[in-house]
């Protein structure tokens, strides 16, 4: 029996899948990830991203900040793939429960998907840092500089930057469906951010599988219950 059977198997037996998934489940829709060799952090810059794309510089370099993110971190053409439509379709049928998500590109809600949590936030949503006003992401791509509401306040986007918090109710809701999960589907992620991928431990393994889809080797791999060493999108698609 291949890998790709036993998942087969595996989801055919599950109703309450969760999938949790990182920059590698956008890759096959053109967004580079972080920490590939072809990664966002393997460019050269003379300043590293993590610094750019934190609350500090935010703050301290605004300009700069914008000129990284309209160019490295939107993607208004990006469309969703194999695994986010099959994600999409398996909540349909009943059979997902929810999608935990580090990505802020919101292409698994542009799939269908209705049950996302998405820890790091989304480039979809922004607001005003003075008046709280929200704005959609064109607020953003029409605009160069920094981007200012009405009432003169800086738009911000709603993503977790560095040296910030995660939403509390994002992340109270994306524990309680990993502790109800009878299947628990990884994908595409290093693993090496937190407290996103210590939410893994709230999954119990007696309920079902742990499942882990990754191109590269994660410190997760050897306590997997199946690994698949390929292209999430590919093996979602050949399930
Ligand atoms: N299929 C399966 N795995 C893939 C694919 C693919 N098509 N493409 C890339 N990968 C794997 C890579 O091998 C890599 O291990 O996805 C993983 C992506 O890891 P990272 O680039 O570290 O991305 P991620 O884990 O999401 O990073 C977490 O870091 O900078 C922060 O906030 C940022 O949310 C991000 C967080």
């Amino acid at each position: 029996m291949t890998g790709t059977d036993r998942l087969r198997e595996y989801v055919s037996r599950s109703s309450r899948i969760v999938f949790f998934g990182g920059a590698g489940v956008s890759t096959e829709s053109g967004l580079p990830d972080f920490r590939s060799v072809d990664g966002l952090y393997s460019q050269k810059y003379d300043v590293p991203p993590e610094t750019i794309l934190s609350h500090t510089y935010f703050y301290a370099h605004t300009e700069a900040f914008f000129r990284f993110y309209r160019e490295k971190m939107l993607f208004p053409e990006a469309k969703p793939n194999a695994a986010h439509l099959t994600l999409a379709r398996w909540e349909q049928e009943g059979k997902l429960s929810a999608v935990v998500t580090q990505n802020i590109d919101g292409l698994h809600q542009a799939a269908g998907s209705r049950r996302v949590f998405e820890l790091h936030g989304s480039v979809l949503r922004n607001h005003c840092v003075h008046c709280g006003q929200a704005y959609p992401v064109q607020a953003i791509l029409n605009s160069t500089g920094v981007p200012l509401c009405g009432c003169g306040g800086v738009i911000k986007p709603d993503v977790v930057l560095y040296e910030e918090g995660l939403d509390e109710k994002v992340l109270n809701g994306a524990v309680r469906a990993i502790e109800q999960a009878d299947l628990l589907l990884v994908a595409g992620t290093s693993l090496t951010v937190y407290p996103a991928a210590g939410l893994l431990r709230f999954f119990d393994r007696r309920r079902g599988p742990l499942v882990l889809i990754n191109r590269d080797a994660t410190g997760m791999d050897d306590s997997a219950d199946l690994l698949l060493r390929g292209k999430v999108g590919e093996i979602l698609a050949a399930l």
